[in-house]
């Protein structure tokens, strides 16, 4: 079922459930405890190896501030529908930090925590710390948008590009890690809809919350792809990808 097509309020009585959760997971879980199947791999080349471990250790910098943020954004949502979705949100996230980080190992990276210290880009941990201050300073309009609008579209853009041109056991990790953000951003569209029609006049706050991310997440982009050396011509790609994800949600 695609969730961006749901009326609001089924969305509400459907998505916002562990059954619901439950089945949209089990079907990519099942069997795969490293987020793919076990399929044998042959060493990657020097490079691309070293490009794509940088590329992870942003990745999970990204998927520890969604870990941290959906666990946050529990204490501070308005009810208890989006309680129970951040709570299943939080558990994503959770096996998203999971199966990066495993895929460093089989990488050969020892000790991935330094290693995401090492070459973690300065925006995107910025990125991070701006974040958990929305949700500290329980700002639900502006920490959901940051967190299920700006991080997710920028999760969806790059994950989906990459799978498309990533090796096999990388493909698959991200193939399903994007189905959990599809959710995830259907949630933030939904829960927002409904306070932009109550009170339009948070729409300018969003505005100037999304000016300040998105140069963190445009920044961060860059950053990435000065470190693995990505040719000029396919750089505004991923910028126009992630721009698209939030217009597609309403908040161009
Ligand atoms: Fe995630
Ligand atoms: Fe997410």
């Amino acid at each position: 079922m695609e969730v961006h097509d749901l009326d609001p309020e089924e969305f509400r009585q459907r998505v916002h459930t562990f059954e619901f959760w439950f089945e949209a997971v089990q079907g990519y879980l099942n069997g795969k405890p490293y987020g793919h199947r076990p399929q044998p791999e042959a060493p990657l080349p020097y490079a691309e190896r070293d490009g794509l471990v940088t590329v992870l250790c942003n990745y999970c910098i990204g998927e520890t501030a969604a870990l941290e943020g959906a666990g946050g954004l529990i204490q501070i949502a308005p009810n208890r529908h989006a309680k129970v979705f951040l709570a299943t949100q939080t558990v994503d996230e959770g096996r998203h930090l999971e199966v990066l980080t495993g895929r460093l190992r089989e990488l050969g990276v020892e000790d991935p925590e330094a290693e995401i210290a090492r070459r973690g880009s300065r925006s995107l941990q910025e990125f991070h710390r701006r974040l958990l201050e929305l949700v500290r300073g329980r700002d639900w309009i502006a920490a959901l948008f940051a967190q299920n609008v700006v991080l997710e579209c920028m999760e969806f853009a790059v994950f989906a590009l990459h799978a498309k041109r990533a090796d096999p056991r990388t493909c698959e990790v991200l193939s399903g890690i994007v189905k959990d953000e599809r959710r995830h951003m259907g949630f933030g569209e939904n829960e927002l809809g409904r306070r932009l029609r109550d009170a339009p006049y948070a729409r300018e706050r969003l505005r100037a919350v999304r000016q300040e991310l998105d140069a963190l997440v445009l920044g961060s982009f860059e950053e990435t792809m000065d470190a693995i050396g990505t040719p000029r011509a396919d750089r505004t790609e991923l910028g126009s990808h992630y721009l698209a994800a939030v217009a597609r949600l309403g908040f161009a």
